[in-house]
């Protein structure tokens, strides 16, 4: 797509690129800053088109990473093929590489190098191959995750992060040159995990909710639309808002409109709200009709889960009372059905199967996405089971 394709937001890009690169004294900044905002609301189109360049501009080199690009690819592989990429565009470096016989390493920095090793468990680790970067260049590293969370649902990738906790530490050391690491993700709770005890690797990172997409991308947006009667952006606004602040919504139910030729000039304004709710809508309808769908069992695990949020313990017997109750109020069972922690299992197991729960690596489980939070509880689900 081209750049004109997207509403460019350059002064969140500059506030960000300043937070990241001149690091304060005593800020947490350089373990790394969390960035979240909900689902499909533009974050890594953010990251891609606006960040990216707003860092390179204040001299980093950027490296870009995202942990869904391939779901088969171990999260590692593809942090460790990032860094090789990007030693790879480095054409001095590489035409030093070239020149030596294939096969044998060539000294850079302090380093002895041959591209194909680096990785984890490889003969150059991420450490040094991000120090001989760093070396070369002479610049300040940025390393951007999108979806980090990801990187903690494997042990590799666990074993990943911590090799770059040593990086950063090593690189930011006074006599190289800095990295910094940028964790991007939809789910607060999930990047809370990578970050909050201090056997985490980013312990005491700072957490930032990136904003929204504002009135200014509606007004852009309306311009771009050339629908045959122009929509009043205020208007247009309003619905953005309503339905989760995600253009995607939109541009669906432009393309509703643009197809269809019955709608006159006057109708438009009515048609298009019908379209963007409709949308809103039919996002939903798959999800909870998944959640309607569940056996009695794991609709309690998944009710007490919403319900205790980050603090849910799976087995402990408070929470073992906390199912029971959760199928007695729902009435789908006779009164005291007794739960046990073999049912409490499978039902964790289909819930992730289902894609409603996500565990770490270590066991921890969480609700796959704040919306299927929000569907329970409107439901009145989860009255009564804290
Ligand atoms: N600044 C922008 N200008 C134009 N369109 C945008 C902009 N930001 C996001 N979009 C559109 O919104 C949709 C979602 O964007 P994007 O994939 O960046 O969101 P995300 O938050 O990373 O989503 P996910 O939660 O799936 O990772 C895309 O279709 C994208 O083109
Ligand atoms: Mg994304």
């Amino acid at each position: 797509m081209s750049q004109k394709n997207f509403y460019r937001r350059r002064a969140l890009a500059a506030r960000l690129t300043k937070l990241i690169t001149q690091v304060a004294v005593g800020s947490a900044a350089a373990s790394g800053v969390f960035l979240t905002a909900p689902r499909r609301t533009g974050k890594s189109t953010f990251a891609r088109e606006d960040l990216r360049p707003a860092l390179k501009e204040a001299g980093a080199i950027v490296l870009y990473a995202d942990l869904w690009k391939d779901l088969t690819a171990e999260p590692g592989a593809v942090i460790a093929e990032t860094l090789r990429e990007a030693i790879g565009r480095d054409k001095e470096l590489m035409s030093r590489l070239a020149i030596a016989p294939r096969q044998e390493a060539v000294r850079v920095g302090r380093v002895n190098f041959n591209v194909n090793k680096i990785g984890l468990g490889k003969e150059i680790s991420l450490t040094k191959a991000f120090e001989a970067l760093s070396d070369k260049a002479k610049k300040l590293i940025v390393l951007i995750i999108d979806e980090t969370q990801h990187a903690i649902t494997t042990d590799e990738g666990v074993a990943t992060l911590f090799a770059l906790k040593a990086a950063r530490d090593e690189l930011n050391r006074s006599q190289h040159y800095g990295l910094r690491i940028v964790c991007i993700g939809s789910n607060q709770n999930k990047l809370a995990m990578l970050r909050n005890s201090s056997d985490e690797a980013f312990f005491g990172a700072s957490m930032l909710q990136l904003p929204m997409l504002e009135k200014d991308f509606i007004d852009w947006y309306c311009k771009a639309l050339d629908l045959p009667n122009n929509l009043d952006p205020s208007d247009v606004f309003q619905l953005f808002q309503e339905s989760g602040y995600r253009p995607e919504i939109l541009s669906a139910a432009a393309d509703g409109i643009r197809f269809d030729l019955t709608v006159g000039p006057k109708a438009i304004l009515v048609r298009f709200t019908e379209l963007v709710r409709a949308q809103a809508e039919a996002l939903n309808a798959d999800l909870k009709m998944v959640i309607h769908s569940l056996t009695p069992i794991q609709s309690a695990v998944i009710c007490v889960m919403g319900a205790k949020g980050e603090g849910y313990a799976p087995f402990e017997s408070s929470t073992m009372e906390l199912y029971t109750k959760a199928i007695t109020n729902a009435g789908i069972a006779p009164s005291e059905p007794r739960v046990e922690v073999p049912e409490v299992k499978l039902a964790l197991m289909a819930l992730q199967e289902k894609k409603l729960v996500w565990k770490t690596s270590r066991g921890v489980y969480t609700i796959e996405e704040q919306v299927i939070v929000d569907l329970l509880r409107e439901d009145g689900l989860l009255d009564d089971l804290v």
